[in-house]
């Protein structure tokens, strides 16, 4: 990825006072409280109906967003981090979907508005980079075509191809020679090259959040240190917020502020990164960690350790095992208490919980740093 050549187009908030374009007066919601967090996620489940029973997808899932912030949603596959943010967006089937629990914009509840006002927040306030960037872009547009309409989206205007916006959002995401590219559909773009057009399309509007699903998965390592940087760099810029989705624990290391681990459907840790690195408080965490790959610890001898693996499988969300989701693959579990009883989410220390009955001895056994 090549450093931006050109100065990104992205709106100050006095250019948008000077400009006074239709283009980017932000609507004004009576019902929104600017001093209020950008995202507040309120005991969120989601149930699916199926043929095969109930799906608990998400189970009372809480969260906090601010400007500027990072928080990175961590699980293995399957665990609700995808259908968490659908939720928030009212994307998901209407009539299959129970949603209960409750979503805040700015304050003001969005979860169950009608499509109208949803859509102008979508993409506008809240933008969303899908987990499957090939699938998620049209294959028979311009992918210039397709940013365009993103911004075009929300106001009267026509944007052509090759609008200087466009190029510039290209051009902010390190796509070389962003003119040209601007006018070649999504099968000439690399794999790495299509997730930075998703991200391009996603702050077309200068969103105040953006939830990035598995942005750097399909990636190798070097793209994706430049697609988080990338992030990194709007952020700086738009002073938006951030909620980084992904599998791989080791991937929001450096870049979010505070992580939520799921399991299951169900929020199991969450605290600072230093918190869940340095002093992870349930077994769930400290299974993902040791499974991280490092080259600084061997055995003794010089012979190198091999990777930790959680045995087991996740449960079914439909079948959920009674008292702690976990307990079937904990090394920790205790017969007559975990199979029985559903550990509540507790605090271990200010900001950093964890759902496990021995959450606090967990956290005072862990806080010798882990690397
Ligand atoms: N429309 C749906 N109908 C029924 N079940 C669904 C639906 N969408 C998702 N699920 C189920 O909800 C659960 C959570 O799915 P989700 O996509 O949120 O997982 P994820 O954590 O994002 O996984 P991955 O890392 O593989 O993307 C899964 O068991 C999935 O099969
Ligand atoms: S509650 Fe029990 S089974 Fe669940 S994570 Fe804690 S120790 Fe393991
Ligand atoms: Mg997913």
């Amino acid at each position: 990825m090549t450093e931006p050549q050109t100065e990104p187009y992205v709106v100050t908030g006095d250019e948008k006072a000077a400009k006074g374009s239709k283009r980017r007066q932000v609507e004004v919601v009576e019902s929104e409280d600017p001093n209020a967090p950008l995202l507040e996620v309120r005991d969120l489940s989601v149930e699916f109906t199926t043929d095969d029973g109930i799906v608990k997808a998400v189970q009372n899932v809480s969260y906090t967003l601010h400007a500027k912030e990072t928080l990175g949603i961590v699980g293995e596959s399957g665990s609700g981090k995808t259908v968490t943010s659908m939720a928030i967006l009212g994307l998901l089937p209407k009539r299959r979907a129970k949603i209960t629990g409750d979503v805040l914009f700015r304050g003001r509840s969005i979860i169950g508005l009608p499509d109208k006002q949803l859509a102008a927040i979508r993409g506008k306030r809240i933008a969303m980079v899908f987990q499957d960037a090939l699938a998620a872009l049209n294959p028979v547009l311009r992918v210039g075509d397709q940013i365009a309409e993103a911004i075009a989206v929300h106001t009267d205007e026509q944007v052509a191809t090759t609008d200087d916006r466009v190029v510039h959002l290209l051009d902010l995401v390190g796509i070389p020679n962003p003119r040209d590219r601007a006018t070649q559909y999504p099968h000439e773009y690399s794999g790495g090259m299509r997730q930075r057009a998703m991200i391009a399309m996603s702050i077309a509007n200068d969103p105040d959040v953006i939830i990035a699903d598995e942005p750097t998965t399909a990636l190798d390592v070097t793209i994706q240190a430049q697609v988080l940087e990338v992030f990194e760099r709007i952020q700086e810029r738009t002073s938006s917020a951030l909620l980084l989705i992904t599998h791989d624990l080791g991937v929001v290391a450096g870049v979010t502020d505070r992580i939520l681990v799921m399991y299951a459907g169900r929020q199991v840790e969450t605290g600072t990164v230093d918190d869940v690195f340095y002093r992870p408080s349930h077994p769930y965490t400290q299974g993902l960690l040791a499974s991280l790959p490092r080259l600084d610890q061997r055995r003794e001898g010089g012979e190198r350790q091999r990777l930790h693996r959680i045995k087991g499988q996740p449960p079914s969300l439909i079948f959920l095992p009674p008292g702690c989701a976990f307990a079937p693959r904990c090394p920790n579990a205790v017969a007559g208490t975990c199979d029985v009883e559903r550990p509540a989410l507790r605090e271990v220390d200010r900001g950093h919980e964890s759902a496990c009955h021995f959450a606090s001895e967990l956290y005072e056994g862990s806080k010798e740093p882990v690397s």
